[in-house]
């Protein structure tokens, strides 16, 4: 797919990916190094983060990486200080670390709310804040990678729910108050994704079947198809793209969640 874009869709551009080291994060950097970039990427991983550079200077362009999770400020500024001294200033951010596990919400503790709210919601702001100096410099934008939880409830994913419903709107206040400085701000809202962490997660209760019968189109995304539209709102195809949530899921916001709400609540009443 990603062929049919130009293989110079993004050269001279620097993308710094949060996350970037695996699932949906990783091809979405795989799509813009395809694509002409060069790619910084973070994480708490160090191993993933050197596999995931070395795959990605397979495609030609440069990749780097610094150690950091995104729920410390101090480490997430170093992070675009360090991989923008090697490659120079990022002309596009995705904002993609997130933690998810599926819980009902009376037996959410504080700590594991506040671990998805800090990961997600807070990381976000953190990543968005420390690039936007860089941002700035380039006429870059910023993208972040949210969940269908953000508009439409999802059972056992209070924390998540929240977490990315604050990021939709942190979205679009940045797109407000951003636009007029040249930085445009949108989301991503991927649907269910073959091999992807999250999926695994959210599949431990309802199954595949559950959930591609959700989407209209009747099967998972491939990661690719989902590098592919970030990489195109990321690029100048984008250019007028500004505080837009653009649904990548198959069409299952279509169908509301309540196949899978069933499925996860029939087996959590099973297990009781
Ligand atoms: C209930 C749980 C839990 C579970 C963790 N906790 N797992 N509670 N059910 N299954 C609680 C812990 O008990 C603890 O609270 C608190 O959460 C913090 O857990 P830690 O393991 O100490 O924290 P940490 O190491 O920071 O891990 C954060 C995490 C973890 C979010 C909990 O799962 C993580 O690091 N995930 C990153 C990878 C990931 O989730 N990838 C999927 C992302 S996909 P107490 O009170 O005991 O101290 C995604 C999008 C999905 O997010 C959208 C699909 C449509």
């Amino acid at each position: 797919m990603r062929d049919l874009l130009s293989p110079d869709l993004l050269r001279g551009r620097n993308v710094f990916v949060s996350g970037g080291g695996s699932g949906v994060n990783l091809a979405i950097a795989r799509a813009c190094a395809q694509v002409g970039a060069d790619i910084a990427i973070c994480g708490r991983t160090e191993a993933r983060l050197e596999a995931a550079t070395e795959e990605l200077r397979a495609y030609g362009g440069r990749a780097v990486y610094a150690v950091a999770d995104v729920r410390d400020e101090a480490a997430v500024v170093e992070a675009f200080r360090t991989t923008a001294e090697q490659i120079g200033p990022m002309g596009a951010v995705v904002s993609g670390a997130a933690g998810n596990f599926l819980a009902p919400a009376e037996q959410i503790s504080t700590n594991g709310f506040r671990a998805v709210m800090d990961i997600d919601l807070l990381g976000s702001f953190h990543v968005a804040k420390a690039g936007f100096e860089q941002l700035r410099e380039t006429g870059g934008n910023i993208l972040f990678v949210s969940g269908g939880q953000s508009q439409m409830p999802f059972v056992h994913q209070a924390h998540v729910s929240a977490a990315k419903a604050g990021v939709d709107q942190l979205m679009r206040t940045l797109a407000l108050e951003w636009g007029p400085l040249g930085i445009r701000a949108n989301s991503i809202i991927p649907g269910p994704v073959d091999g992807t962490e999250g999926m695994r997660r959210l599949a431990a209760t309802a199954d595949a079947a559950v959930w591609a019968g959700m989407v209209p189109l009747g099967r998972f995304a491939d990661l690719d198809e989902i590098g592919t539209m970030a990489a195109m709102l990321l690029s100048p195809l984008a250019a007028f793209v500004n505080g837009a949530q653009i649904v990548i899921d198959g069409g299952m916001s279509l169908s509301g969640s309540s196949a899978f709400n069933q499925a996860v609540l029939s087996a959590s009443v099973a297990t009781s």
